[in-house]
C-alpha cells in the first residue's frame, strides 16, 4: 500500500507577543513562575489588527505553496479546521481560496472546501478526511491542502487567558509524502462533556480544572482503544509523543499518565518496583478513593525516577517547544508539537537514521473527543523541517505593553469595535481590510 501523510508544513504565527511572566503576571499580581514553571508558558503570540483566521491561514498556505511549487490545479481539497470562525454558513476556507486566487494564475473551483468543527482536534479530523479522500482513489493525482488556524482568545480575567494564541499550521497531505506517513490504525475516546464550549459566542465557556481532567480520561481511553488494534505500545518504541497542547504544564501530567499506563506489566515496572514499588491494582484495595490515594502516591514517586526523567526528557519535553513560546492554538496546537518534535530531531543533527521512527500522536478537543494514531518519519523529513522560517517569525514580533494588549484583545473582539493603529507594517503578505457589502469579511494582498 502507497504511503499517505504530511508531505509538507508551513507555520504562520500572529505578529504580536505578549510576555507572560515580565509582562502579563505582574498586572495580574501573579508570580511570574507561575508562568514559566506552572503553565510552562513563556509568551503568547497575538494577531496584529490586520490579522485574522483567514490572513494566518492563507499566509501559510501561500508559503507553503510556493516553497512546493504547487499551482491550483494541483490542490484537489482545502479543509479549514478552526474554533474560530466568524461564519456560520460560509466556510473559511471559501475566503483562504478566494485570497490565494488573488495571487495566482488558476483558481480552485474544482477543489472540495470544508469546514472541521470538534474543538481542537478537528485539525487532525481534517488531515483524516484527506488521507480517507485520496485512500478511497478519489483525489485524481491531486494533494489536499489542510489549514489549522484559530485565534485563541479568553474572555477577559478568565483563567485561561493566560493560555491564549494564535497562529495557523498549513499542512500538504500526499500520497508518497516527504515528512511523516499517518498509520491507518487510530484510537479513540469520545464522550458528551461540557469542559469548554462556545455556544453562539466568541469567548469560551470553560470548567478550566474540569477540562484537564476530562483531557487525560479521553487521552487514557484513546491510548487503551489504539492498543486494542496494534497491541501495547512500548515506551522504547516511540522516538516522540507530540500530544495536544493547551499549554506545556498540561502534557506535563499527560505525559506522566502515559508512562505509567505504557509501563504497567513490562520489565520497565519490575525495574522501577524495587525503588518505588509496583504499580497499584485496583482489586487489591477496598475502596476506589483508597485505590486512587495509591495511585496518585505512586505517580509522584514514578515522576522522581531517572528512568521516567529520561523518557520524558527525550519523548515529551523535544514537543514543547513551540508552545512555550506562542500559546494555544487550538486546532493547530498538536501540529506545532509534531514540528517542535521534528525541529528537535533536526538540531541533534538526526538524518537518516531518524528515517523510519515513530511518532506516538494524541490530539484532543474540548466536549470532549482525545484520537491517537501512529506516524512514521520519511526520507525528507529533514529537508522539509529546515526549510520552516517559524524563529525569524518569533523573533520579528512586536512586544506588546499591557495596555497595548488590552487594545488587541478589543479589536479581536466581535461585539466591540475600536479604532487602534497597527503595530507592523505588513509585507508581502494578506491582510483583512474590512466588511463588503453583506458583512463579509474582505481582504487584499499586500506586496
Ligand atoms: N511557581 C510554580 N508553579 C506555580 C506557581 C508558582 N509560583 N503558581 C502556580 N503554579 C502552578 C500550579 O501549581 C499549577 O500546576 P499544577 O496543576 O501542576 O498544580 C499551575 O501552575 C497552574 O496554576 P493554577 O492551577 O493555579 O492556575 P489557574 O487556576 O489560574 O488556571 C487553568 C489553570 C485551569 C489550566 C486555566 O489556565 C484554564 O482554564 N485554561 C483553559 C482551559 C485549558 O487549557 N484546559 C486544558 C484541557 S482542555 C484542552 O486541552 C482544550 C483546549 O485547548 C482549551
Amino acid at each position: 500500500m502507497t504511503a499517505v501523510g504530511i508531505d509538507a508544513i508551513e507555520i504562520r504565527t500572529g505578529k504580536l507577543q505578549l510576555d507572560l511572566p515580565n509582562t502579563f503576571a505582574p498586572k495580574k499580581g501573579e508570580d511570574p513562575e507561575k508562568y514559566t514553571k506552572g503553565l510552562g508558558l513563556e509568551t503568547s503570540s497575538f494577531p496584529d489588527v490586520y490579522e485574522d483566521i483567514v490572513t494566518m491561514g492563507a499566509n501559510a498556505a501561500k508559503s507553503l505553496l510556493d516553497r512546493k511549487g504547487l499551482a491550483p490545479d494541483e490542490i484537489g481539497r482545502i479543509d479549514v479546521a478552526t474554533e474560530s470562525a466568524f461564519d456560520h454558513s460560509k466556510p473559511v476556507s471559501t475566503y483562504i481560496a478566494g485570497c490565494l486566487e488573488q495571487v495566482y494564475d488558476g483558481d480552485f473551483r474544482h477543489a472540495n472546501k470544508g469546514e472541521r468543527k470538534f474543538a481542537c482536534v478537528s485539525g487532525t479530523q481534517a488531515i483524516d478526511d484527506a488521507y480517507n479522500w485520496i485512500r478511497a482513489g478519489r483525489n485524481r493525482g491531486r494533494a489536499a491542502l489542510v489549514i489549522a488556524t484559530d485565534t485563541a482568545l479568553y474572555e477577559r480575567g478568565d483563567p485561561g487567558e493566560a493560555t491564549q494564541g494564535a497562529g495557523a499550521v498549513a499542512m500538504l497531505v500526499t500520497e508518497d509524502p516527504s515528512i511523516v506517513e499517518l498509520s491507518t490504525e487510530q484510537g479513540y475516546g469520545s464522550m458528551d462533556e461540557t469542559d469548554f464550549l462556545k455556544p453562539n459566542q466568541q469567548f469560551p465557556s470553560v470548567d478550566g480544572k474540569r477540562s484537564m481532567q476530562v483531557y487525560l480520561s479521553r487521552m487514557r481511553e484513546a491510548l487503551e482503544d489504539y492498543e486494542s488494534i496494534v497491541g501495547p505500545v512500548e515506551p522504547d518504541t516511540v522516538a516522540y509523543a507530540p500530544f495536544h497542547t493547551p499549554f506545556p504544564g498540561m502534557v506535563r501530567k499527560a505525559g506522566l499518565f502515559a508512562y505509567r499506563h505504557i509501563t504497567r506489566n513490562t520489565s520497565i515496572e519490575d525495574d522501577l518496583a524495587e525503588s518505588i514499588g509496583r504499580q497499584p491494582r485496583e482489586d487489591d484495595y477496598e475502596s476506589r478513593e483508597a485505590y486512587e490515594e495509591a495511585i496518585s502516591e505512586y505517580m509522584d514517586a514514578l515522576k522522581g525516577t531517572d528512568r521516567y526523567q529520561e523518557w520524558y526528557a527525550e519523548t515529551i519535553e523535544p514537543t514543547l517547544g513551540l508552545s512555550r513560546v506562542v500559546g494555544n492554538w487550538y486546532t493547530g496546537s498538536v501540529h506545532l508539537a509534531r514540528a517542535s518534535a521534528l525541529r528537535d530531531a533536526a538540531e541533534r543533527g538526526l538524518d537518516d537514521a531518524f528515517v523510519g521512527e515513530r511518532l506516538l500522536v494524541g490530539s484532543y478537543g474540548s466536549g470532549a473527543q482525545a484520537e491517537i494514531h501512529s506516524e512514521t518519519v520519511r526520507p525528507g523529513w529533514r529537508e522539509e523541517i529546515e526549510a520552516l522560517d517559524i524563529d525569524e517569525q518569533l523573533a520579528s514580533r512586536y512586544d506588546l505593553s499591557f495596555e497595548e494588549y488590552t487594545q488587541v484583545h478589543e479589536v479581536h473582539d466581535y461585539d466591540k469595535s475600536v479604532d487602534v493603529e497597527e503595530f507592523t507594517v505588513p509585507d508581502g503578505e494578506f491582510v483583512f481590510t474590512g466588511w463588503g457589502r453583506m458583512n463579509e469579511r474582505t481582504y487584499d494582498y499586500v506586496e
